[in-house]
């Protein structure tokens, strides 16, 4: 018998319409002969509603409430004896479902939200637990297990909204130019390079926009290079590696978005056997550190004298047509629908790692 996945797009999130141009893509490289596909698409506004066709894709851009197209119909995701179905608000028809991927970047989608409900529901999905989501989301908590772990990252001092801090005091500590980031964004939203205490009082307004915790960092002069990694949290493997090489002054929301030639991206990234070899093995032991199952992608900075930073990771990294973790895995000899078969298949492993465990003591 054929297995359904449900795949979850959209959401309540900044990043909800990359998540419909990631999806379209995930939906069309599910292996068919060995899963259903069922579309739950989340509107902007948090309404679940399931799409029968893969044109949703296509036609609407963000799904509102108010607009969505003829045809969807609100579902509800609960367990029936135990098990989860998903239940049509309208019809009162129930959908058994074997697996979620949840296609979702940014809040409630990659922090770990979704998953806590996922494992609530006894549903096994693809992708990091609740934990490894929600630390591998803030940069800040991010930064406190890669120090535990003895995992090169910047120096860096975290800001909180309700205090008050100076250029000058900063710049001593961190150096100056250095880079501000909300801990919990994306897309290069929020972030901004500081030069001087002009620069700097006007950005931090800016940053705090985004989250009440902000980071200040050090700036690291070096290429851009990320890797993709799979797998459970105790055997993950790392792709081969890809480098971003920004046009503008760094990798900002402009560059990523606004601007066609941003960014170049080059896969597989010009490095050599021993650059190559660190920065897999910085991604595998990062993804072990932070808690990642199924899938990250992990970015670092790498400096002209061999040393790797960890800038960010990402726990559900984009899958549209540019997007650079299945773009690694496809230069490592692994194709779209292969890899997308082995991430679910993963989801099903660790969820049968988790059931062996005791939820009765006496
Ligand atoms: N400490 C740093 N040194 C140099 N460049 C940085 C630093 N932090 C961020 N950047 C630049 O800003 C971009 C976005 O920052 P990042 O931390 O990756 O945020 P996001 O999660 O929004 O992608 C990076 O890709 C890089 O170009
Ligand atoms: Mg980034």
């Amino acid at each position: 018998m054929k297995k359904t996945v449900a795949l979850i797009f959209g959401g309540k999130s900044a990043e909800h319409e990359i998540s419909l141009l990631s999806c379209k893509n995930v939906a069309s490289a599910v292996d068919t002969q060995v899963y259903n596909k069922f579309l739950v698409g989340i509107s902007k506004q948090g309404t679940w509603f399931y799409f029968e066709h893969e044109s949703v894709f296509e036609k609407i851009k963000a799904l509102n409430d108010h607009e969505l197209p003829a045809g969807a119909e609100p579902v509800a995701l609960i367990t029936r004896n135990g098990s989860p179905v998903f239940f049509f608000l309208n019809s009162k028809k129930e959908v058994a479902i074997d697996i979620a991927f949840p296609v979702l970047h940014g809040t409630y989608g990659e922090d770990g939200s979704i998953q806590g409900l996922f494992k609530m529901m006894n549903l096994p999905f693809v992708g990091c637990g609740v934990w490894g989501s929600a630390a591998g989301m803030d940069k800040a908590v991010m930064k406190k297990v890669l120090k535990d772990a003895g995992i090169p990252h910047a120096r860096y001092k975290v800001l909180y909204s309700h205090k008050s801090y100076r250029y000058e005091d900063i710049a001593a500590e961190l150096g100056s130019p250095f880079f501000i980031k909300p801990a919990n964004a994306g897309s290069s939203v929020g972030v901004h390079k500081i030069k001087t205490a002009t620069d700097f009082s006007s950005q931090l307004q800016d940053s705090f926009k985004f989250d009440h915790k902000v980071l200040a960092e050090e700036f690291i002069q070096g290429r851009e290079i990320e890797c993709s990694v799979m797998g459970l949290n105790h055997s993950p493997k790392a792709s081969v590696a890809g480098e971003v090489i920004p046009t503008h002054e760094f990798y900002s929301y402009e560059a990523k978005y606004l601007d066609d030639q941003g960014a170049a991206l080059k896969i597989p990234a010009e490095l050599s056997a021993q650059e190559l070899a660190t920065i897999q093995k910085i991604a595998r032991e990062t993804f072990t550190a932070m808690g990642c199952d199924g899938l990250t992608r992990v970015d670092f900075f790498l400096k002209k004298d061999g040393q790797a930073y960890i800038n960010e990771i990402n726990t559900i990294p984009g899958f549209t047509k540019i997007s650079m973790y299945p773009k690694m895995w496809e230069a490592s000899g692994l194709g779209y629908k292969d890899l997308i078969s082995q991430l679910i298949q993963l989801g099903f492993d660790r969820y049968a790692l988790d059931k062996k465990l005791e939820t009765n003591y006496f």
